[in-house]
C-alpha cells in the first residue's frame, strides 16, 4: 500500500478512536489520537488548557499538533473534533494524508456516547438536541470530504476493513489496438511513481514536466520542466521549448517523459513526446477531476492553433496514466466543479449509477467515482479507438458547450460551458422525441447540484450558434450531435433542425 497517513473525522460517536485502533492493528500502523497529544503537550487536561488559555490558545496548540502530525508518514490520525474546522490545519493533513468522514443516524451517536458515558456533550437535560445543534452547524464540513462511511449498525472491525479496502489501488486499463494503456488509481500513488516505473522497467533518462501552478507539489526526482500555466500557452511555441529541455536534459529514444499536471500539460508533454526523436514513451499523471476522468485517457495529445482549439495533435497512449486522488486537494474549487461536468457526463453515456450518486450529491473527487468515471470513458475509447462512430458519444454537451465557450469569450470555464451544453442538448433530445422530459430535468438538476451553471443569460444566440460552425468535430459541414435517450444510454450523429436549435439556444440565452 502506498506510504501516507490516514485521517479519521467526524461527528462525536462515529467511532474515530476505536476504528483508529483497530485500522492501526490491521495495518501494522501506529495509532495517534490528537487530543492526548494536546493534553500531554500542555501539562493539563482540555478543560484546564480552555480555563487558563482560552479557546484561543487551545487552537494554537491544535494546530501546532496538526501540523507536526501532518509531516509524518503512515500514521492513523484522529484529530479532535473541532480540528478540521480550520482551513489550515485541514490543508496541512490533506497534503499527504486521505481523511475519511466516519458518519452515523444521530440515534446510533447518541446511544455510542450513552455506553461511553461521561461525555461533556451528554451534560445538560436535552442531549439529544445539544448533539443535533452539533450535527446541523457542522454538517457543511462532513459532507465536504470525499470519503465518507456510513457506521450505523456497523460493528469497528466492520468500518476498519471498509477504509482498508478504500486504500487498495485500482488497476484499469483502455485495452484498444494502437491505443493500449493502463491506468492505476489510488490515494497516495503519486508517492509510489518510483516503484511503478521500476516495476514496467522504465530505466532511461527521465525528464518531468508540469505547469507552474503544480510544480510546488511535486517532489521532483527527474529533471523538472516547467511551463506557464493556462490554455493560451497550449501552443507549438511550447512544444518547441520542450523540445530544447529534452535535448538540454539528455533525452533520447529510450527515454521517457513523465507529464504531471492538468489536461495541457498531459496534452503538451504528450504531443512532445509523440514527435520528439519520431516518439518517445511517455506516463501521465493527472492531477486535475478533467484529467483524470477525461483528457488522461483515450491517447489524444496537441496544442491550439490561433485559428482554433487542438488543431494539431497525434494519437500517442501514455504507457501508464497514474491517478492519485489526494492531487485533487489543491485544486481550486472552481476547476473540481467543472471537472465534475464530465463526471456527470460520464454518467449520462454509460453508468446510472455513477449518475446517481452525483444526483444524490455525493461530493466530488473520492475513488469509486474517479473509477466509474474512468471505466465509461475506456470502455467507449475500447469500442472505437479512432472515432468511426461511438466515440462520439463522448462529446454530449460539447458540440454546443465549444459555441457557449467560444461565444463567452472563454470567460466561462470549459466544465461551466459542456454542462450549459448538456442541459441545453438534453431538451434538444426531448424536443426530438428521443429522451422524456424527465430525462432533462435530472441531468439538469444534477448540474446544478454539483454547482454548474445550467443556462447562460445575456449571451448571443446567435454568437453561440455562429462559434458552434468552427467546431472541428462537426462531420461533413453538417452539426452532428450526441443526444441522451435516457440516463446511461447516448445516441450520436444526430442531425438537428436549425429552427429548433435556435429555438433552445434563445430559451438558454434568455
Ligand atoms: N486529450 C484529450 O483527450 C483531452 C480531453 C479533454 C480535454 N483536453 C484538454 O485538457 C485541457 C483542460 O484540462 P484541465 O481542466 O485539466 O486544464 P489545465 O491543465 O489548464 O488545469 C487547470 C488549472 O488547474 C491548475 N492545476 C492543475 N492541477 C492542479 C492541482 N492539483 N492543484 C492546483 N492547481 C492545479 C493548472 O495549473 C491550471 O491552472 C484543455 O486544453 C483540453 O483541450 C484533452
Ligand atoms: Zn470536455
Amino acid at each position: 500500500m502506498a506510504s501516507m497517513n490516514i485521517i479519521l473525522f467526524g461527528p462525536p460517536g462515529a467511532g474515530k478512536t476505536s476504528v483508529g485502533k483497530a485500522l492501526a492493528a490491521r495495518l501494522g500502523r501506529e495509532f495517534v489520537d490528537a487530543d492526548p497529544l494536546i493534553e500531554a503537550r500542555a501539562g493539563f487536561s482540555i478543560p484546564k488548557i480552555f480555563s487558563q488559555r482560552g479557546e484561543a490558545g487551545f487552537r494554537r496548540l491544535e494546530s501546532e499538533v496538526c501540523a507536526e502530525l501532518a509531516a509524518r508518514d503512515n500514521l492513523i490520525i484522529a484529530p479532535g473534533g473541532g480540528a478540521l474546522l480550520n482551513p489550515a490545519n485541514r490543508a496541512a493533513l490533506e497534503r499527504g494524508g486521505l481523511i475519511v468522514c466516519l458518519r452515523a443516524d444521530p440515534a446510533a451517536l447518541l446511544a455510542r456516547l450513552q455506553a461511553e458515558g461521561n461525555r461533556p456533550l451528554l451534560a445538560g437535560d436535552d442531549p439529544a438536541q445539544k448533539l443535533n445543534a452539533l450535527l446541523d452547524s457542522r454538517r457543511a464540513l462532513y459532507d465536504s470530504f470525499p470519503e465518507q462511511i456510513d457506521t450505523t449498525g456497523r460493528s469497528v472491525p466492520q468500518v476498519a476493513e471498509e477504509i482498508a479496502a478504500l486504500l487498495a489501488p485500482r488497476a484499469l486499463a483502455v485495452n484498444a489496438p494502437g491505443l493500449q494503456h493502463e491506468i492505476a488509481l489510488g490515494y497516495g500513488l503519486l508517492n509510489s511513481l518510483p516503484v511503478l516505473l521500476a516495476e514496467r522497467g522504465f530505466t532511461g533518462p527521465t525528464v518531468t514536466v508540469t505547469d507552474e501552478n503544480v510544480a510546488p507539489f511535486i517532489v521532483h526526482r527527474s529533471p523538472l520542466i516547467v511551463l506557464p500555466a493556462g490554455e493560451q500557452h497550449k501552443t507549438l511555441d511550447t512544444i518547441r521549448a520542450l523540445y530544447d529541455a529534452f535535448l538540454k536534459h539528455g533525452l533520447d529514444r529510450g527515454g521517457l517523459v513523465i507529464a504531471v499536471g492538468g489536461g495541457g500539460v498531459g496534452d503538451m508533454a504528450g504531443f512532445a513526446a509523440a514527435t520528439f526523436m519520431r516518439g518517445v514513451r511517455w506516463v501521465n499523471v493527472p492531477t486535475t477531476l478533467l484529467a483524470m476522468v477525461d483528457a488522461s485517457l483515450g491517447g489524444k495529445t496537441g496544442v491550439d492553433l490561433p485559428q482554433g482549439k487542438n488543431l494539431v495533435g497525434a494519437f500517442h497512449p501514455p504507457s501508464l496514466v497514474v491517478s492519485d486522488p489526494l492531487a485533487l486537494n489543491t485544486l481550486p474549487h472552481g476547476e473540481r466543479v467543472s471537472g465534475m461536468a464530465e463526471v456527470i457526463k460520464h454518467g449520462v453515456i454509460g453508468d446510472t449509477g455513477l449518475f446517481e450518486t452525483v444526483e444524490a450529491g455525493e461530493a466530488f473527487g473520492n475513488v469509486e467515482q474517479l473509477r466509474r468515471a474512468i471505466a465509461v470513458k475506456a470502455r467507449v475509447v475500447e469500442a472505437d479507438p479512432f472515432e468511426k462512430g461511438e466515440r462520439a458519444t463522448l462529446n454530449l454537451g460539447h458540440t454546443l458547450g465549444h459555441g457557449v465557450e467560444a461565444a463567452s469569450g472563454y470567460t466561462l470555464r470549459h466544465g461551466e460551458a459542456v454542462s450549459i451544453g448538456m442541459a441545453a442538448e438534453c431538451q434538444l433530445a426531448v424536443r426530438l422525441g428521443l429522451a422524456e422530459g424527465v430525462t432533462a430535468d435530472r441531468v439538469t438538476q444534477a448540474l446544478a447540484r454539483a454547482g454548474l451553471p445550467t443556462t447562460c443569460p445575456g449571451l448571443d444566440p446567435a454568437r453561440i450558434r455562429e462559434a458552434m460552425n468552427s467546431d472541428k468535430k462537426k462531420a461533413g459541414g453538417r452539426l452532428k450531435f450526441a443526444l441522451p435517450k435516457r440516463i446511461g444510454e447516448v445516441t450520436w450523429g444526430v442531425e438537428v433542425d436549425e429552427a429548433l436549435l435556435s429555438d433552445v439556444l434563445r430559451a438558454i440565452a434568455d
